[in-house]
């Protein structure tokens, strides 16, 4: 079944709670509906666009055109081998879902990104990550359907192009392909992944998939703020890879600044040569902690996240972003760059 409301608040559909709407909005259940749609519809003279469960959505404006939505639900597992097994997954499954689903069906690998709001397609778009894992890392294959000319295609892990928080469907072919199904490989044997801070501390004996969600749900419910209660796009900027020179030139200044070594999932060839400066603690440092433009604001407990205190319009969290990035620029020399996705 598909369905297209007209001027449809997407309030419900930004968990920055921004007030938009969009012209049509358009939510299908299968493969084939959206085939249908994209067969019947004439999309070259109106603006197409894609969305998941709209957390690191920005939308700058009411959208004019056709905002897709999949409504694929699902959990089929195809192969199990013994040691691992692949399971293909609905894009409108809601993440969390799914890693709960995992763990109580004895499926590893993806508990320590318990919790990260989104749907399991925007997953795949996203490359979302958290406490040392990235969903790529799990990720076999994504199907898709080709809104340019209604074509299935499946790509592969490496044809995905998965780097920090990018994927190509989020760069490259950005906008050209709705993910209907994403395909995971996971392990059955519980291997615990701990080297992030806080989660060290976690005792290894007899250690369970469970303890580390219970872990990460905490962590994240102590510096997050929960999108129904204060709207947020989670981290609003990426991390930035900075050259060690660079990085050293501004240690003589800050001799405090923390780094991190740069994951060999970033985009860097030499990753000997780059380090990961934290976007929080410039954002701090530029003295943005807590502070407001109207009603958009910078979280008190994580700089990193930009909040609507209630009733902001678009042009303030864009005015605060872009005001942060200039700030940041004129102090340390570095350019910060949006995680989230401005429509
Ligand atoms: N920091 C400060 N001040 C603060 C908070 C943090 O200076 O108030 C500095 C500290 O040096 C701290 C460092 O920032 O050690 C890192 O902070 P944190 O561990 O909270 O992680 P993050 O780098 O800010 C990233 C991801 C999060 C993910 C966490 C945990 C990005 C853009 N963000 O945040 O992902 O949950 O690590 O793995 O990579 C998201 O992408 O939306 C997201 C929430």
């Amino acid at each position: 079944m598909l369905t297209i409301q007209e001027n449809y608040s997407l309030k419900e559909h930004n968990s920055f709670g921004l007030d938009v709407k969009a012209r049509y909005f358009v939510e299908y259940e299968s493969e084939d509906d959206l085939v249908q749609f994209l067969a019947q519809t004439d999309t070259t003279s109106t603006r197409l666009f894609h969305i998941g469960s709209g957390s690191d959505l920005l939308f700058t404006r009411d959208f004019d055109g056709y905002l897709l939505h999949s409504a694929i639900k699902g959990i089929e597992v195809l192969e199990d081998k013994g040691d691992s097994a692949v399971l293909k997954v609905g894009a409108a499954v809601i993440w969390d879902e799914l890693i709960k689903w995992t763990i109580n069906n004895g499926y590893y690998g993806l508990e320590n990104m318990s919790l990260i709001p989104s749907e399991v397609g925007a997953a795949a778009v996203q490359n979302i990550g958290a406490y040392g894992v990235e969903v790529k890392d799990y990720i076999q294959s994504v199907e898709c359907v080709d809104l340019h000319d209604g074509r299935t295609a499946r790509f592969f892990n490496e044809e995905c192009k998965f780097s920090y928080r990018h994927s190509i469907f989020k760069d490259q072919w950005r906008g050209r392909y709705a993910i209907t199904k994403v395909v995971f490989s996971l392990p059955t044997r519980f291997v615990p992944n701990l080297q992030y801070r806080g989660l060290r501390e976690l005792p290894l004996e007899g250690l369970t998939a469970q303890a580390v969600r219970n872990k990460v749900i905490s962590l994240r419910q102590g510096k997050l703020p929960e999108p129904a209660v204060l709207g947020n796009a989670g981290s609003f900027f990426l991390n930035p890879i900075v050259s060690v020179d660079k990085y050293e030139a501004l240690l003589q200044q800050y001799p405090d600044m923390p780094h991190f070594p740069v994951p060999s999932s970033s985009d860097s060839d030499d990753t000997g040569q780059f380090v990961k400066v934290p976007a929080a603690w410039l954002i701090e440092r530029a003295g943005w902690k807590g502070k407001n433009i109207g009603r958009a604001g910078v979280y008190e407990l994580q700089p990193l996240v930009l909040v609507n205190r209630g009733g902001a319009t678009p042009d303030e969290i864009v005015t605060l972003a872009a005001t942060i990035i200039d700030d940041v620029n004129r102090k340390f020399g570095i350019t910060l760059k949006p995680e989230a996705i401005y429509i």
